[in-house]
């Protein structure tokens, strides 16, 4: 039974049912200046809350056994902003690595971090930082968190395709000196092999683009299941079209600002989750039926 939500005495809620757990989540963390605001804080109040919550969310997911997230941390867009405040969430961020790279209780769970985005936009402090922790979690492979950094997701497809190019470029050259190779008997250059993998334009599929997409992976990044943005704005801000857009994710607008989501808000969403792919499923087995009553008329 789905869809049973038990309250326990503490007056968590928690799912009851296991079944249509999100494999890949991802989070637009919307919100901090506005709760800072609210508060009558300093904007770095609500970043450092924010961090906080980010922090959280990663045991979180982990509990609810979520095996890939991925965070919005820093846009392109986000570059535009008071450069006071842009060398805050960069300090923040790097007090954020540095805690998670000698905290044992999260090192324990096993946790493969990497970071998506342009990395040459990034100070060079926060970039090494980064690869330090991505080094010290590259064998982990109980959950995976994906930190979208100085990311757009046009520019991410866009890089995509001129690496497709400058491959199927290698692969031409590749094979024109195979020709050679095969035309003179002189001695094959090592670079041949490469042309047999691309000698049709079948090579290029939606499993090969995914892997020039971000973070450049030979394991297979599942698509993104559901996609929450906090803050209620109600925008997908160019954040995963390809992994989210294309693979037709449950998008939820939470109305709380990403400071205040707490476990609660979590679960609460995972059920609206679970509900939304049970409703769908429904619809489809309806679907069919009435194709069936049909068929047989
Ligand atoms: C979103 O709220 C926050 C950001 C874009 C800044 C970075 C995120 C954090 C500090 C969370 C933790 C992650 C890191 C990188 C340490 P907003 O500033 O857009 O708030 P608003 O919508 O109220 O203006």
């Amino acid at each position: 039974m789905p869809h049973i939500i038990e309250k326990k005495k503490n007056s968590r809620t928690f799912l009851h049912s296991t079944e249509h757990i999100p494999q890949h989540v991802a989070f637009i963390m919307d919100g901090n200046r506005r709760y800072a605001r609210r508060n009558g804080k300093e904007t770095s109040w609500g970043h450092r809350r924010g961090m906080s919550a980010m922090e959280n969310i990663l045991h979180w997911t982990y509990l609810a056994k979520i095996k890939h997230i991925t965070i919005y941390a820093f846009s392109t867009e986000n570059f535009k902003r008071d450069p006071t405040e842009v060398e805050n969430i960069f300090d923040l961020l790097e007090e954020m690595l540095y805690k998670i790279s000698s905290d044992e209780k999260l090192l324990k769970k096993k946790i493969k971090i990497r970071m998506i985005g342009e990395a040459e936009n990034l100070p060079e402090k926060t970039l090494k930082a980064f690869r330090d922790l991505e080094e010290k979690t590259a064998g982990n492979d109980q959950m995976y968190l994906n930190v979208a950094l100085a990311y757009g997701g046009r520019s991410d497809i866009t890089q995509a395709f001129r690496s497709i190019a400058v491959t199927a470029a290698t692969a031409t050259a590749a094979t024109a000196a195979a020709s050679i190779v095969a035309a003179t008997g002189a001695a094959a250059a090592d670079n041949t092999v490469v042309s047999n993998n691309y000698k049709n334009e079948d090579w290029i599929s939606d499993e090969e683009i995914s892997k020039y997409l971000f973070p450049f992976s030979d394991e297979i990044v599942p698509g993104v299941d559901f996609l929450i943005r906090t803050g209620d704005e109600h925008r997908t801000s160019n954040f995963l079209p390809w992994q989210a857009n294309g693979n037709n994710a449950v998008v939820c607008y939470y109305q709380k600002y990403w400071p205040e989501f707490t476990f609660k808000d979590l679960f609460y969403l995972l059920r609206r989750y679970q509900k939304a792919v049970e409703d769908k499923q429904k619809d489809e087995i309806k679907r069919l039926k009435k194709i069936e009553a049909f068929l047989e008329q």
